[in-house]
């Protein structure tokens, strides 16, 4: 079975099937962004995105993600290591304490604003609220998402500039706008 995972895609051995997604990523891929926590999905703190929707792993198995798409906190940032624009308002705001939600926060938002970079501070809210913070309070949370939404916003204006100069369309995806395959001959 293959699966793929923060763009690459990964053979699951057969031994591993049975594993708890969450097990199989931070301990056999050692991508220990997605927490363990309440292991009854109930917190959030195990967000991971599949095929850019937020989904709470702590109780699915591995063998449910065959052929699915995966990205987790450690696929967001650059190659470079450079922060997600997300990553860093959380920085920026003061949204990050123990850091124990931080992960599956900033997926959960960040799929959020891939579907609505003009959000209002009530929308934000209504979508992370499945994620639970006990330290923060949520206000610099907020913070962090509406001041990273002014770079979704700049996305969608340059995939409409695109799409209004002629040029092969660009396309979104969870990490960002890529440009158009130009093809080749
Ligand atoms: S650890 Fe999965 S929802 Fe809490
Ligand atoms: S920063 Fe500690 S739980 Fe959110």
């Amino acid at each position: 079975m293959k699966l793929f995972v923060n763009g690459k895609e990964i053979e699951v051995p057969a031994a591993a099937m049975e594993k708890r997604i969450v097990e199989f990523l931070r301990e056999d891929l050692d991508l220990t962004g997605a927490k363990n926590a309440c292991d009854v999905g109930a917190c959030g703190a195990c967000t991971i995105l599949v095929n850019d929707e937020p989904l709470k792993i702590c109780i699915k198995r591995v063998k449910d993600f065959a052929g699915q798409h995966i990205l987790t906190i450690e696929g967001l940032a650059a190659s470079d290591g450079m922060l997600h624009p997300l990553q860093q308002a959380f920085v920026d705001c003061g949204a990050i304490q123990c850091g124990y939600c931080t992960p599956g926060m900033v997926l959960t938002a960040h799929a959020f604003l891939l579907k609505n970079p003009h959000p209002t501070r009530e929308e934000i809210r209504r979508a992370i609220f499945q994620n639970l913070c006990r330290c923060t309070g949520y206000q610099q949370i907020i913070d962090a998402v509406e001041r990273a939404a002014l770079h979704y916003q700049r996305e969608e204006r340059s995939l409409q500039a695109a799409s209004t100069s002629g040029k092969p369309a660009a396309r979104r995806t969870s990490k960002g706008v890529m440009p158009a395959k130009v093809e080749a001959g």
